[in-house]
């Protein structure tokens, strides 16, 4: 069984590296991967996987959501693999040939698919001519990129059920928007808890507020483990 350091991933979602330098040095020894976002790479550079890693993150998850030509994502993915980013996102919408480069380049660094960013409703994607529902083009992107070779994917909390039925059992599902029952959602509008994801087969949990923002964050993540470990019903993805 995994254990709750492999399920969830803190996300870094702070102005500077000092402060997430503090959080992995705090949090390290129960959260085993630590997400970065575009705006705190961009701020800091690339020296912040460095000084993550010194700091005692076990596994760096950088979410830079690549969308570019082939030549420039599978360079871009060459020179991130060599920083040492273990998790890194691309876009499925950059299609089959990018996700390709991407993954030639790729050495030891596992890529995660994004299908369709959750901002994007139907309105929203027939605005930019895009005819399909989301959840049809979540469901075609997720194999387009199952089938290329990608090994991983990023899903809403209301997605990861359709697509682990979609995608089978050894493709790793990457859910955000994890509350607990009693939580507030923020401006999370598709929630699960830890336990309700892990049955419907999301493998790491994205946190970000219910521990960044809690009064005690190793109460609250001892609250959000223990509502994962409650969600193993035997049949799990892990
Ligand atoms: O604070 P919270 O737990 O909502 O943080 C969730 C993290 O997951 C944030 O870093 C956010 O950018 C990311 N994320 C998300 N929803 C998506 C994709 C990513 O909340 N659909």
């Amino acid at each position: 069984m995994t254990s709750p350091a492999d399920a969830f991933c803190l996300a870094l979602d702070v102005p500077d590296v000092a402060s997430a330098e503090a959080w992995v040095r705090r949090a390290h020894q129960r959260i085993g991967t630590f997400k970065v976002g575009l705006q705190l790479f961009c701020a800091e550079g690339p020296d912040v996987v460095r000084r993550l890693r010194a700091a005692g993150a076990r596994c760096i998850f950088l979410d830079l959501k690549l969308h570019d030509i082939p030549n420039t994502v599978g360079s871009t993915v060459r020179a991130l693999s060599h920083l040492g980013v273990d998790l890194l996102t691309i876009h499925t919408a950059g299609g089959t040939e990018m996700m390709r480069a991407a993954l030639a380049e790729s050495g030891p660094t596992r890529l995660l698919g994004v299908t369709v960013l959750t901002s994007l409703d139907a309105a929203a994607l027939a605005e930019i001519g895009d005819a399909s529902n989301p959840a049809l083009q979540v469901d075609r992107r997720a194999a387009a990129a199952v089938q290329t070779g990608l090994t991983g994917l990023v899903c809403s909390a209301a997605e990861v059920a359709r697509v682990r039925a979609l995608v089978g059992p050894d493709v790793a599902l990457v859910t955000p928007g994890i509350r607990l029952a009693d939580a507030a959602g923020d401006d999370q509008k598709r929630v699960a808890t830890p336990g309700r994801a892990r049955r419907e087969g999301a493998t790491l949990l994205v946190v970000g507020r219910p521990v960044l923002a809690a009064t005690d964050w190793a109460a609250a993540l001892t609250r959000l483990e223990d509502d994962w470990r409650g969600g193993d019903d035997g049949h799990g993805a892990d």
